[in-house]
């Protein structure tokens, strides 16, 4: 699957840039309607350099610009890339990581779904809450790259659902509202009390 479509992962990919902070639901911006990428330039690409770094530190498989605050529809993903958690010798515990295969969709659009797939996901936006979503099983997608070129790749497994789950964010989705009504209000209170505790 890798493979396929190998034209649109950043090259020579090297783990740098700058943390960004994460909106968490409910925060308005996650229920925006995010506009379409217009302009493929440096300071796009310095967001995702930021988005990459943000994730894998995180460390997280996708994250939309929605989470940054930026209300545009593009996100990045890397299913692939390989951490292992270590301890310090003061005993505090950090991720190695390696592997990297990041990508980058800008303007995406689902061409084709078919099937259906259950999957556990969890969000950077909702640390701690994670739930069995009931997704397409296979999706084609068409999109830009952070130069604006476009592309097109069909996607299942994991890959099918990142993706759904990261364009579901630059519609103003968060992934408990695919959920049953009373499961989302359970997991939305569950979720609101261990905030509360972190304050
Ligand atoms: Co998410």
């Amino acid at each position: 699957m890798k493979n396929n479509f190998k034209e649109n992962f950043l090259e020579n990919y090297k783990l740098e840039g700058e943390k960004l902070s994460i909106h968490t639901y409910p925060a308005p911006i996650l229920k925006q309607i995010a506009k379409p990428v217009t302009e493929f330039n440096n300071e796009l690409h310095a967001v995702v350099k930021n988005m990459l770094f943000t994730m894998y530190n995180a460390p997280g498989i996708g994250l939309a610009a929605p989470q940054v605050g930026v209300s545009l529809r593009f996100f990045v993903l890397d299913i692939w890339f390989d951490r292992e958690k270590i301890t310090l010798a003061d005993g505090s515990e950090e991720y190695r990581l390696s592997e990297f295969s990041p990508m980058v969709f800008c303007n995406p659009v689902f061409k084709n779904k078919s099937g259906e797939v259950i999957h556990e996901e969890g969000c950077l936006s909702v640390p701690g809450i994670y739930e069995d979503v009931k997704r397409f099983e296979l999706v084609t997608v068409e999109f830009q790259d952070m130069f604006g070129q476009h592309h097109e790749i069909e996607a299942d497994e994991l890959l099918s659902v990142c993706l759904q789950h990261e364009n579901d964010h630059l519609d103003g989705i968060v992934f408990i509202e695919r959920l049953s009504f009373l499961k989302k209000n359970l997991l939305e209170k569950k979720f609101l009390k261990q905030q509360q505790k972190k304050k």
